[in-house]
């Protein structure tokens, strides 16, 4: 694994390998303190973020490497400044950095950053298009809960338009046997034709919801998202039914179904359901630590990884 660009790029066998690292990471931390000493790692963010810029600096330090970083790069770099593309940015930090994590509103941000990047690039999350970091640590709290990414019945809710993680984390399942899906998202928040025709490709049935009734009552998965404003513009959400999760809408799901969310929440969940031990969402977001530690080993310490396990 030479980048880390999407989710759609990775085999069965790179992600078992991933997840499997993560597990290693997470159960003997002090044997990957000085993993990536010396290594410098570069952390260049044009969207806001808080738990994946923050998640992959944490995951830097735990390794042992410096981190270099720009938040607010849309303001603060010369991108933003003097209108500096994105190959000129990434050129530049090759000489600065071993490795780059990048976030970046467009959505082939990731792509045109590889074309020209001689060191291994992460995609920290670009556009509508892709996060498949945050694909990792999902799978990874799938995987720890059930044990299996083979069969999983997955809800997906909430902005499947604009939001990247729901279909980033469809791709990473389908590499899985087995996977279903149920979308449920306020018309006109529905995924693009991109992620049904994959969905078609990949033999993945899935079902279009109304409501949280149409979920079978056994899913694995609801995966709930927040609608994404600042990518959705001047829609108007007057229309827009409640599709909130609350106490209430998971009396008639069972004690197995996990309810996971990229963060941040704005209301679509409700806070009283935090207590409910079905509530993953903040394990699933400290998941991000040993996920994005194995990214950053197995891309910079590639042939160590096997000896790893
Ligand atoms: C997500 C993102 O940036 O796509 N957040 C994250 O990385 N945890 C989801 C979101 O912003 O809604």
């Amino acid at each position: 694994m030479k980048h880390f660009i999407d989710t759609k790029d990775l085999t069965k066998e790179q992600i078992d390998d991933l997840l499997r690292l993560s597990e290693v990471v997470a159960t003997n931390p002090r044997e990957f303190e000085s993993k990536l000493k010396g290594r410098v790692i570069a952390t260049i963010f044009f969207e806001p973020s808080t738990r994946t810029r923050l998640s992959f600096e944490s995951a830097i330090a735990r390794l042992g490497a410096s981190n270099i970083s720009v938040e607010n790069a849309n303001e603060s770099s010369s991108a933003g400044k003097k209108g500096e593309s994105i190959e000129d940015t990434i050129k530049m930090l090759c000489g600065y950095a071993d490795a780059i994590v990048m976030r970046h509103p467009d959505n082939d941000s990731a792509r045109r950053a590889v074309a020209v990047s001689s060191v291994p690039f992460v995609n920290g999350g670009s556009g509508s298009f892709a996060h498949p970091s945050q694909s990792l640590l999902d799978a990874y709290t799938i995987w720890k809960h059930r044990g299996s990414l083979d069969n999983v019945k997955i809800a997906v809710c909430g902005d499947l338009k604009f939001g990247r993680t729901a279909n980033s984390l469809i791709k990473l399942l389908s590499k899985y046997n087995n996977t279903q899906v149920w979308c449920l998202s306020n018309k006109g928040m529905e995924f693009t034709d991109e992620v049904f025709d994959f969905m078609k490709q990949n033999n993945i049935p899935y079902t279009m919801c109304k409501g949280f009734a149409d979920i079978p009552a056994d899913v694995d998965v609801i995966y709930q998202t927040r609608f994404q404003k600042e990518r959705a513009g001047e829609i108007s959400t007057k229309d827009f039914v409640d599709l909130t999760i609350t106490n209430k809408v998971m009396e008639r799901f069972g004690p197995k179904t996990i309810v996971l969310h990229p963060l941040p929440r704005v209301d679509e969940i409700a806070t009283e359901f935090d207590s409910d031990p079905r509530a993953m969402y903040f394990q699933q977001a400290a998941n991000g630590i040993p996920t994005r530690m194995a990214i950053l080993v197995s891309l910079l310490c590639n042939d160590k990884v096997k000896s790893e396990k």
